[in-house]
């Protein structure tokens, strides 16, 4: 089966590069919308409308699923995209449930985009999870631009999460909770900057197991090429130049991948 993967930029690469590892019978497609990157400060409209026009495209590319490896683009438009199409569409959801069991007595810091942190369905989540008292959420937008230029641990980006984690006691975490599919680049400076016991957690497990069962997949060990075509917003991606540039991401994700 073919199966789409679409981001607003490269954060969905980390789903896509996961899913590689454990399905050795699918082909993949990668949508990232780079002529709207970053969704995180737009409008709720306009990011409907991002999503809307991606999977216009998508569904002409004869895919059996699509997942939306994008929080923001879940929290906005997952479910009307389900109301319009009836093929899998699978959605990402930050790790909360999975930080809070296996810590159940510790606070989660949840870092996402300012659309994310903003969204009716992170806050549904954690009135389910009855852990209003437990959840501390954080928009980190400017990591998804740091990202978008290939900065993953420069002074700046150090400096960055200094300043944002700083008002926060973590002694009382147990781990922080990647909200933002573009945050799984940092995991080692995060992982310089953050106390020892802090455990970082990411929603890409828990999609891809979604997506095994809403579309029926067997998992494995993933083939060493697989076949991917890239896309920038509907167009394929085929310069070189443009190609090394996705490479360089998925090698910095398998640098990150046991973080
Ligand atoms: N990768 C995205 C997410 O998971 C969106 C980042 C953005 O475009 O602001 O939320």
């Amino acid at each position: 089966m073919k199966i789409a993967f679409f981001d607003s930029g490269i954060g969905g690469l980390s789903v896509l590069h996961h899913a590689m590892k454990i399905l050795p019978d699918e082909k993949f497609i990668f949508f990232a919308d780079e002529d709207n990157v970053p969704y995180g400060t737009k409008t709720r409209e306009q990011v409907l409308n991002y999503v809307d026009a991606a999977f216009k495209f998508l569904t002409t590319q004869n895919v059996g699923a699509i997942v939306v490896a994008c929080n923001t683009a879940t929290s906005v438009a997952v479910r009307a995209m389900r109301e319009k199409y009836s093929l899998p569409i699978i959605g990402m959801e930050p790790a909360i449930k999975v930080a809070l069991d296996l810590y159940p007595h510790k606070k989660v810091f949840v870092a996402a985009t300012e659309i994310t942190v903003r969204g009716e369905k992170i806050y549904n989540l954690i009135d389910r999870l009855d852990a209003k008292n437990f959840v501390e959420l954080h928009a980190m937008q400017k990591l998804v631009d740091f990202a978008e230029r290939q900065e993953f641990n420069s002074s700046a980006v150090e400096n960055y999460l200094r300043e944002e984690f700083a008002p926060y006691d973590f002694k009382n975490f147990s781990s922080i909770v990647l909200g933002c599919t573009h945050f799984n680049y940092f995991k080692d400076t995060m992982k310089k900057i953050l106390p020892a016991h802090i455990k970082i957690l990411d929603g890409n497990a828990g999609t891809l197991n979604q997506l095994v069962r809403l579309a029926n997949l067997k998992i494995g060990k993933g083939k060493k090429n697989p076949s991917v075509e890239y896309f920038y917003s509907g167009r394929r991606v085929t310069s070189s130049e443009e190609l090394a540039r996705l490479e360089n991401y998925l090698q910095r994700l398998d640098e990150m991948f046991f973080i």
